[in-house]
């Protein structure tokens, strides 16, 4: 395994070799957990060489956000991605990104998908991941490409970004890894107190509750569905950011199941912020 840290290191490396490897490319913002290990493992059944990134991306982070204090263990990621087998690191720096910083850049927006749920929270958050990692893209030039279902909203993004501008590039869904409690793991876990650890795994319950009433009788009110089990949330301690079923397709609110839809939801606790979503297939 190599680890470059910048472009021109990168280019020497990977020029020689693409057209002969198929070559996947997992792009982080490190602090590696089994969740990110297990989009690794994906790629390397996938491809013949996998580069993974590592880059905490200032442009995704608003003003007040964790920008500062995201959790950074370079060494143990380095470590762990040598394990799993992994041919190339890629850390670059900010001015291998931003070379005039990320403020003077050209910046990527996918309309309609960027502006729910968390792109209404988060302004300009979509725009700062789609940059980057169109960036990656251009960099790394992969044949495929793996990003995880935990970030749905983000998924589909960067799939109508590949589609709209004619990447060429396959993207690949890797399913949310869990705790065993079902607490969909995240860098951001580890700003959890001991009590808020034990809280947290209402999010999934509650998607999973919500799912099952939802699929169940033909009756069911959605709305009323998707109230009480944020009054639930509330009730034990989470401030909810949104609760909501929506369209896989377009991200707009859905009030049937007639086509495949997510729960997504975005809650705080304390002071950390958790999203989460299960996945509806469309009623045949
Ligand atoms: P980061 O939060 O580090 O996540 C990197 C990748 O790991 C993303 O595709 C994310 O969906 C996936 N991931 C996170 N938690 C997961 C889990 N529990 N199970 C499976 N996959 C999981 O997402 C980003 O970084 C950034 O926005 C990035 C795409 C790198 C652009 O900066």
């Amino acid at each position: 395994m190599i680890v470059v840290s910048d472009n021109d290191a990168l280019r020497d490396y990977l020029d020689p070799v693409r057209g002969q490897s198929r070559v996947a490319l997992v792009p982080t913002m490190g602090n590696l957990h089994d969740g990110h290990l297990s989009l690794v493992r994906q790629a390397k059944e996938e491809a013949d060489l996998v580069v993974v990134s590592i880059f905490v991306n200032p442009m995704q982070f608003g003003k007040g956000e964790d920008l500062a204090t995201y959790p950074r263990t370079i060494d143990a990621d380095i470590l762990a991605l040598k394990k799993e087998g992994v041919d190339v690191v890629f850390t670059p720096g900010i001015a291998d990104i931003y070379p005039q910083g990320d403020q003077a850049h050209t910046a990527i927006h996918v309309p309609l998908l960027s502006e729910p749920l968390c792109g209404a929270k988060r302004p300009g958050h979509f725009d700062g991941v789609c940059t980057v990692v169109y960036k990656l893209f251009r960099l790394v030039q992969p044949d495929i490409a793996v990003f995880g279902e935990k970030d749905l909203q983000q998924l589909l993004i960067i799939q109508k970004m590949v589609t709209d501008l004619s990447l060429n590039i396959d993207i690949q869904q890797g399913l949310t890894s869990r705790a065993s409690d079902g607490l969909a793991l995240s860098s951001r876990n580890q700003y959890l107190t001991a009590v808020e650890r034990q809280i947290a795994p209402r999010l999934w319950e509650t998607l999973q509750d919500c799912s099952q009433t939802l699929q169940g009788t033909a009756t069911v009110s959605f709305e009323n569905t998707l109230s009480q089990a944020s009054d639930d949330l509330a009730s034990a301690g989470f401030e909810v950011d949104y609760l909501e079923l929506r369209s896989l397709q377009t991200l707009q609110t859905a009030t049937d199941l007639s086509r495949d839809c997510a729960l997504f939801v975005a809650a705080t606790l304390g002071k950390t912020r958790l999203i989460d979503n299960i996945q509806i297939s469309a009623a045949r």
